[in-house]
């Protein structure tokens, strides 16, 4: 699944606009929506706690339902296999035929319901005398008086079934036998059975949408992480792999898909001719968590790559005709070609499905063979979407595509190893799209996206490592939170490191090794070591100071990263666990007492040096990083390959500050962002002073480059937020608008007076950054272009002249600088957008107002779903609680509404948790404090799902900012008062 929290660079801006950036966190857009609430959230597996689940089914109550007993389990006897959520061993499932026929009008009550049919075959792997399979809100008809019919394979006969039982907590249809299964004996288990077709966007559910007035309804799937279980009986294990053959009856009007394509044409369904049937090819061996299917009226673009592998981009009939699908046909060739060449190891399937749907919950999901998206990560509107919107479509497409091999070829063994399904895919999705958009210089930005943003997090002592142990992920609930920004960034970034140290090659080498290996089975993280291991060994020139597994164990089996501290007068090199507060208690034992094997490289003076490791460095080198004369410095972790932070002696910091403010060019730019962000973060945990971070942002007022320009400002969004409310603010705007003046003039001259388009993406990036600094900081000529260009438009609105990626500056200034006129017009303007991405830009610009009653309007809003969809409201709120005065609404909101919200959004995954982060960053008051101890406490019996961990880092991070603001103020406004 691609992270939902993907933000483009439109939006990002915005929140720099606001000032809310947290600091080098990007904010969570994600818009995640009504997961199917897991009724026992936070229950540990012994289910002490869970509360009894309610028996009522809200499915087709008309159905024809079996009498027997819906058990809900209140005490659970763990010697009972059904009240375990892991499935035994005994049965292992081979094939599966699934037949559905989902109802896209609704039934005499008013529900949109499935009704479906399937046979699994199963060897039977132990003794047994029950068969417990994953089932979850479907209701059951019987055959011959039981729920299920079993019949042995191959001649043997089949045990008689005693009774059938329907367990909630664990999601099992359990069948009691009167005899044991034989061993080695392979059956096959019958079932029919109705299921909602809710709008739930889990299982198999329903999405709807307008098309010229007219409301469409489409059947579409999202079985990760666990709930193909919701759509037909199975063993809904990643390990349990098994081939499907998949058959769709669908209106004869509209097209049905899955993983694979159909055996042959859609035929009429004998009973019903306005209906049609399609039977889909066998799958190969997969994970159940990776089928798809999907009844539309969509149309495609399609296009056959030279290895003759069918491409199509499927998405809504207008967006297909108005070319928004071209770009993403345009990329997936090439980037299919790439990792079917990275990895040595074809594209597994004939064909390659990717389709845009208005409803969705994460921002992609790598179903095998149709690939499904958020529309804004699959279509591109030129006219209209920015520079940013096209990147996203560019890395969330090589993202999932990368998956069709790692992750859908080889399956992750269980859960608990997700971080290296998707910290990898995190990892090569910049390869993909760099490789696809070679001109772009993706790959650098990974620094910023994700090294950078995870280390925010994982710089807590509320952290958490990345791999866990499998026994502790076994809930649903369990299984979401491991879709965290640890897994997918801090899992790519020391993916990135390891390739670093191993090159790129020899990774590259290892990991098709291991491909090739593990084909259609299971995997644990130790089989990628193993293998990586043998290319190392099989080899002479890269020499590593241990094991790859005993290197990488440090970073994956222990939370947080090191700082790397040189002392350049005695050459002496030293490691410590990096915390952002660093009075904050780690709890969390660590079996390698958070010390790292740590790969250094370095330049001195400019010259690129050999590659050393810590600890071995300590001893035998004291020359390396030792310096002579005054302008003689040392600087590590070249590029940031390395996943830590670097600290220097004050002299060494200062020489290469003023390396900076007299010629940059020395210094790479991904290291000039560094040395901003190494420092701000070094201040934050008061290894050096405050001032010394503000002094790395002397030389900005020389720097053309987007790279550090990024970090400074995501790094002084802390100050922004911190100060916004204060006396800081006067002097620390006057000092930006005079460092980002003669950035604005660059890019007023490189554009030919804001006529042309700057060439390169980060040059475009550079623009956007210019232009929304200036606004930001009140430079009065950026001012006047916003407010021409968006009475220019507001004059003319059919006619929108605005370069889509400066869009979302001008919308949001006018927006603060006008009244309701304005917003009024900004607001008809989003309720009329057809195209998604200008749409989002509509609705966070709405959050820019200055007018808090128009503001509480626009809050109250967010509760009508006629008026922000729900898959929005996430990031709406976000949006609004990132305006100055927005905060403190959306936080009143959130405390008295949290029993809705958690009813609406609790268990989903990403953007709840954003949304405690967001309304909570400016947090800097005992005050505050209190009011959010006082928040968790009222709210302990509603609970907080999802957002749990996320509440625990607020109450850390508001400690630490309290702390901060006292120690700091002073400083920090002396050295903007002086330096303005
Ligand atoms: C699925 O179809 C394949 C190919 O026709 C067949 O070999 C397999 O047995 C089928 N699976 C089941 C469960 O019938
Ligand atoms: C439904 O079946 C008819 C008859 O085989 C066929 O002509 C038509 O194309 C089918 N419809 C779809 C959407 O496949
Ligand atoms: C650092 O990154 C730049 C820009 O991507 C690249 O040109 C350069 O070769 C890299 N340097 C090293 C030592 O990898």
């Amino acid at each position: 699944m691609a992270k939902g929290f993907y933000i483009s660079k439109a939006l990002g801006i915005l929140f720099i606009i606001l000032g809310v950036a947290a600091a080098c966190t990007i904010i969570a857009l994600s818009v995640v929506y009504a997961q199917e609430k897991n009724k026992n959230t936070g229950s540990s597996a012994d289910g002490s706690t869970a509360s009894p689940t309610s028996p009522t089914n809200p499915m087709n109550p008309t159905a024809p339902t079996t009498t027997g007993s819906t058990t809900a389990a209140t005490t659970l006897d763990q010697s009972k296999p059904w009240n375990r959520y892991r499935l035994p061993k005994a049965l292992i499932p081979s094939s599966y035929n699934v037949v559905l026929r989902p109802y896209l009008t609704p039934n005499r009550d008013g529900l949109y319901t499935f009704s479906g049919k399937s046979t699994v075959r199963f060897l039977c792997n132990e003794p047994t005398n029950v068969i417990i399979i994953h089932s979850k809100k479907l209701n059951y008809t019987n055959i011959k008086g039981q729920r299920v019919a079993l019949r042995g394979v191959g001649g043997i006969q089949a045990p008689a079934i005693d009774r059938t039982e329907l367990v909630e907590l664990t999601e099992y249809l359990v069948v009691h036998l009167r005899e044991p299964l034989q061993v080695n004996s392979q059956y096959e288990m019958d079932s029919e059975f109705q299921g909602e077709l809710a709008d739930d966007l889990a299982g198999f559910y329903r999405s709807e949408y307008m098309e010229n007035g007219v409301k469409k309804v489409i059947a579409t799937t999202q079985m990760q992480a666990a709930d193909a279980r919701k759509s037909f009986p199975c063993f809904d294990e990643p390990a349990m792999k098994a081939t499907f053959n998949i058959t769709l009856i669908h209106p004869s009007n509209l097209v049905a898909l899955s993983n694979m394509l159909p055996r042959g044409p859609s035929v009429p369904f004998p009973e019903d001719p306005s209906w049609n049937v399609t039977e889909f090819e066998t799958t190969p061996i997969m994970s159940t968590y990776l089928l798809a299917y999907i009844v539309s009226e969509f149309k495609n673009l399609e296009r056959i790559a030279p290895n003759g592998v069918l491409i199509r981009i499927w998405a809504r009939p207008s967006a297909i005709d108005e070319g928004h699908g071209n770009y993403s046909l345009d990329v997936t060739g090439p980037i299919l070609d790439f990792f079917s060449a990275h990895y040595n190891t074809s594209y597994p399937l004939s064909k390659s499905d990717q389709i845009a749907l208005p409803d969705f919950n994460a921002g992609a999901m790598e179903n095998w063979g149709l690939v499904t998206y958020r529309e804004s990560a699959l279509l591109y509107d030129p006219l209209s979407s920015s520079t940013g919107n096209r990147e996203r479509v560019a890395t969330v497409i090589a993202h999932e595509l990368a998956h069709q091999w790692f992750g859908n070829l080889v399956t992750l063994e269980w859960w608990n190893d997700l971080w290296l399904n998707e910290g990898f895919a995190s990892y090569v999705e910049y390869l993909g799209a760099d490789y696809a958009e070679p001109s772009w210089n993706l790959k650098d930005l990974m620094v910023l996206n994700d090294v950078y943003r995870v280390m925010a997090i994982d710089a807590l002592a509320s952290s958490h490592p990345l791999s866990s142990p499998a026994s502790e992920i076994n809930t649903p609930a369990q299984i979401s939170e491991v879709f965290d920004s640890i897994s997918y960034s801090k899992g790519a970034s020391v993916l990135r490191m390891l390739s670093s140290f191993l090159t790129e090659d020899l990774f590259k080498k290892g990991v098709a090794s291991y491909l090739h290996t593990f084909a259609y089975k299971n995997t644990v993280y130790l089989d990628l070591w193993n293998h990586l291991q043998k290319v190392v060994d099989d080899q002479g020139t890269i020499k590593l100071p241990d094991s790859v597994r005993a290197i990488m164990d440090r970073w994956i089996l222990q939370m947080g990263f090191p700082v790397i501290t040189v002392d350049t007068a005695t050459g002496n090199i030293s490691q410590k666990h990096f915390l952002l507060d660093p009075e904050s208690v780690v709890t969390r034992p660590s079996e390698f007492n958070y010390l790292w094997i740590v790969p250094i490289t370095s330049i001195k003076k400019g010259v690129q040096q050999a590659v050393y490791w810590l600890p071995e460095v300590q001893q035998a080198q004291d020359d390396l990083f030792k310096t002579r004369g005054s302008d003689e410095w040392v600087l590590l972790n070249l590029n940031v390959t390395g996943y830590y932070l670097v600290n220097y002696d004050v002299d060494n910091w200062r020489k290469i500050q003023t390396q900076l403010q007299t010629n940059l060019s020395v210094i790479p730019v991904i290291n000039r962002a560094q040395v901003i962000h190494d420092t701000f973060n070094l201040a934050s945990a008061q290894m050096v002073p405050v001032t010394l971070a503000l002094n790395s942002t002397l030389f900005l007022n020389q720097e053309r480059e987007y790279m550090p320009w990024e970090a400074a400002l995501s790094s002084l969004s802390y100050f922004k937020l911190m100060f916004d409310r204060s006396e800081v603010y006067g002097p620390m705007k006057s000092y930006l608008r005079k460092q980002v003046s003669p950035l604005f003039d660059y890019f007023e001259t490189l554009t030919q007076n804001w006529t042309k388009h700057p060439d390169t993406l980060m040059e475009q990036y550079g623009e956007i950054n210019a232009v929304s600094t200036a606004c930001t900081y009140g430079v009065p000529k950026c001012k006047e272009l916003v407010s021409a260009l968006f009475a220019e438009w507001k004059k003319n609105p059919q006619n929108n002249s605005i370069y889509p990626n400066l869009r979302s500056i001008v919308y949001c200034n006018a927006v603060a600088q006008g009244g309701e006129e304005e917003w009024n017009f900004v607001w008809e303007q989003f309720r009329t957008a057809t195209v998604v991405n200008e749409a989002d830009k509509l609705r966070a610009a709405l959050a820019c107002t200055n007018q808090v009653w128009i503001l509480n309007r626009y809050l109250s809003y967010t509760m009508n779903p006629d008026l922000i969809r729900k898959q929005d409201v996430t990031s709406t709120l976000s949006s609004i609680a990132s305006n100055v005065i927005g905060q403190n609404l959306v936080w009143d909101f959130v405390q008295s509404n949290w029993k809705q919200l958690f009813d609406d959004f609790g268990t989903g995954s990403f953007s709840f948790s954003n949304l405690i982060q967001v309304v909570t960053r400016r947090f800097s008051s005992e005050f505050e404090l209190q009011q959010l101890e006082q928040f968790k406490k009222n709210n302990m019996h509603i609970g907080f799902g999802s957002a749990t961990r996320a509440l625990e880092q607020a109450l850390e991070k508001t400690k630490a900012n309290i702390k901060w603001v006292k120690e700091n103020k002073e400083a920090v406004l002396r050295w903007f008062t002086e330096n303005s």
